[in-house]
């Protein structure tokens, strides 16, 4: 790794870089957005691409010199395709946010209105929060989940769309337990006349390897980020039907960005070759057979669970039967070597900065080699930590666990 060059040019960055792997390794991240990317997507992410501009695309940049970035982009972007089936794929965004960015400067105009997930139930910033440029320039109106079921409420999605005709729906969330229909969404943005973006940035993986249905064939735009379930760099990529390719890659560049992060397209194209591989699809199925039974540890412990369990990578818990927040919890729990975060619950009676719950997800676990049996324990440590929240020795006797768990499955 470059970081032995690093300790003697800059010795405080490199220690900042030591103590983070070291965070890395011996804590449990549980984290749902996050993943261990692979130190092949880590070598091409630290290659002599960050060196090169090359604005444009493939066989048409403004720079010489772009044969290799060339190849690099056309790689990626042939793998994308295979692996999602997609007709034509963007891979220049930088996060998944300016990849949402781009479908609304290209086919929204300023103050027109959008129905997105509420923030507060699961949706994210850039699907029309108000304190997002997506709620600053356009009309949002907002849908939800159902207070019985906590899942996502189709008839309300129907009715809202019905009653303020949205040029543009969104489905996809950032903390959502459970499938997303995107069969019932194209149905609803087809019969009012409004676009249809898929968000896959956090089931991505699972609907590379077959385990959560599809929004291809049903979504004008699907976006994803690819540093969650997907595990590649962090970044963005939109993929379209061919009849808006033109449009989509005319506001990626020159619109809303310039030069493309080439050396970050190199590692995306590493992690979509990994992507491709059978290993993937275990990997995939594993993670969600370790939600389901981190879960149901959790319930049976008599934690609350927002819709009542997990059919994907991550599992929203409600912690109000606990008398606890969201943030006393994130903090007892880091305090024991687990890595968390405060998350809203729908209908959350606690402002955002306290929240009334927890987000937790399986994909870095899993990615170290942990399995149902390792699940139990966690589920184990995370109820004595919450339990000892204001006992320090209790905490620190658990993080003492964890760290020998976390010692059994080598990150790097
Ligand atoms: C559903 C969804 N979309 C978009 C994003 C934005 O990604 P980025 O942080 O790369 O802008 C996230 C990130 O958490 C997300 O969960």
């Amino acid at each position: 790794m470059l970081t032995s060059r690093l300790k003697d040019s800059d010795p405080d960055v490199f220690e900042a870089i030591e103590q983070e792997a070291e965070r890395e390794r011996e804590k449990l991240l549980l984290i749902a957005s996050e993943n261990y990317a692979s130190r092949a997507v880590m070598e091409a992410q630290g290659s002599v691409f960050t060196n090169k501009y090359a604005e444009g695309y493939p066989g048409r940049r403004y720079y010489g010199g772009c044969e290799f970035a060339d190849r690099i982009e056309g790689l990626a972007v042939e793998r994308i395709k295979r692996l999602f089936g997609a007709e034509h794929v963007n891979v220049q965004p930088h996060s998944g946010t300016q990849a949402n960015m781009a479908i609304y400067f290209a086919f929204l105009k300023p103050h027109d209105t959008i129905l997105g997930m509420s923030l507060s139930h699961g949706g994210h910033l850039s699907h029309g929060a108000a304190a997002n440029f997506s709620g600053i320039y356009y009309n949002t109106i907002a849908y939800g989940v159902s207070r019985e079921t906590g899942q996502i409420d189709y008839d309300e999605v129907r009715r809202l769309a019905e009653e303020h005709r949205p040029r543009l729906i969104l489905s996809g969330a950032s903390a959502y337990p459970r499938t997303i229909d995107f069969e019932k969404f194209h149905a609803i943005a087809h019969s009012v006349g409004a676009y249809l973006v898929a968000d896959i940035a956090h089931i991505a993986g699972l609907v590379a390897a077959g385990l959560h249905p599809s929004p291809v064939p049903y979504a004008d735009f699907v976006t994803t980020t690819t540093h969650k379930t997907l595990r590649g760099p962090r970044g963005g990529l939109i993929m379209c039907k061919a009849e808006y390719a033109k449009a989509i890659d005319k506001m990626i560049f020159p619109g809303i960005q310039g030069g493309p992060l080439v050396h970050v397209i190199a590692a995306k194209a590493v992690a979509m070759k990994e992507a491709l591989e059978p290993g993937f699809r275990e990997y995939q199925g594993n993670v969600v057979k370790n939600a389901k039974k981190l879960a149901s540890e959790l319930k049976a412990k008599g934690y609350k669970l927002v819709s009542g369990g997990t059919d994907n990578h991550l599992v929203l818990i409600d912690l109000t039967n606990k008398g606890l927040t969201g943030k006393i919890a994130e903090v007892a729990l880091d305090k024991a070597g687990i890595t968390v975060n405060k998350n809203t619950i729908p209908f959350d009676p606690q402002p955002p900065t306290i929240t009334s719950g927890i987000r937790l997800g399986t994909p870095c676990v899993t990615t170290r080699g942990m399995g149902e049996q390792e699940m139990a324990l966690i589920g184990q440590y995370i109820d004595d930590a919450l339990n000892a929240r204001d006992d320090e020795d209790r905490l620190k006797a658990i993080r003492g666990k964890v760290k020998e768990l976390t010692n059994r499955f080598p990150v790097y």
